[in-house]
């Protein structure tokens, strides 16, 4: 079980790689489910995951063997539920220290928990929490990053990216894994023993849009808002020309620049 390419304690020592699967966090879920006993930091990737999930029911493309699509199980169980959101800005900010290393300035955090680089997303978050009375039993932390994927659907409408087109070069998928694994580790342990407040500082600082005048849709309708705050429990502050208003995740999105 020990896994020496990773210098962690606990996340990514057991590392499990599987060539084809729907979705890393469906079948992290599964094996949750079937009771299988699975250490704290476990990780599961896929070489290519075929039917990947992404935030507000959309879908994860990521284009066989080029990208990473990963998941990885931890127990905060120190963390109350209302503070839940907590662990996604710890997860956000553990991924774009660890890309930043390579690409340099430009990478951001777009709220809730997408990175960013400029104004194109080259990876995402989705976590999935199995709650127990007042408590977080078991959480799934599912990461997509675009690696080595050298072009996207036209779909996409020229907003997404990958660390190849900013590096023009490849990068080796198990070292990147093992740095964000890392990362991810040090920001869960600080986050376990009460450094809340300077995660949340550098989530903030990180935050695509913070404190700029942009523009934002909500039900159809465009109106020019600053980004002053996101709360514990992941609502996005903006000063708006009607005041101060809160969204949740599905209630805004941002426009294009
Ligand atoms: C988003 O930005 O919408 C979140 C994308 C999360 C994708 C990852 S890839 C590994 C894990 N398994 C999934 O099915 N989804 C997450």
């Amino acid at each position: 079980m020990q896994n020496n390419t990773f210098s962690t304690l606990f996340v990514g020592q057991n590392l499990i790689k599987l060539l084809a699967v729907d979705s890393t966090n469906s079948f992290l879920k599964r094996m949750l489910s079937n009771s299988e006993p699975l250490p704290e930091g476990t990780v599961i990737m896929a070489e290519n995951q075929y039917s990947g999930r992404g935030q507000v029911e959309s879908t994860w493309y990521a284009e066989p063997g080029k990208n990473l699509t990963f998941s990885i199980l931890l127990h905060p169980s120190f963390l109350p539920i209302q503070q839940q959101f907590t662990l996604n800005m710890a997860v956000s900010v553990a991924i774009r220290q660890t890309l930043m290393a390579i690409t340099g300035p430009g990478l951001t955090i777009k709220w809730p928990n997408d990175i960013y680089y400029k104004d194109k997303k080259i990876g995402g978050v989705l976590i999935e929490n199995i709650i127990a009375g007042s408590r977080i039993k078991a959480c799934i932390v599912g990461i997509g990053i675009n690696v080595n994927q050298q072009t996207f659907d036209s779909a996409l409408n020229n907003r997404a990216s990958s660390i190849y087109q900013i590096l023009h070069e490849d990068v080796n998928l198990i070292s990147l894994l093992a740095e964000i694994c890392s990362h991810i580790e040090a920001g869960y342990l600080k986050l376990k023993s009460g450094g809340y407040h300077t995660l949340r500082n550098d989530y903030l600082n990180f935050l695509y849009r913070f404190g700029v005048k942009a523009k934002y849709r909500q039900n159809g309708e465009i109106f020019e808002g600053r980004i002053v705050d996101v709360s514990d429990q992941g609502f996005l502050s903006l000063e708006t020309e009607k005041g101060l208003m809160t969204y949740n995740f599905k209630e805004i999105e941002f426009s294009q620049p």
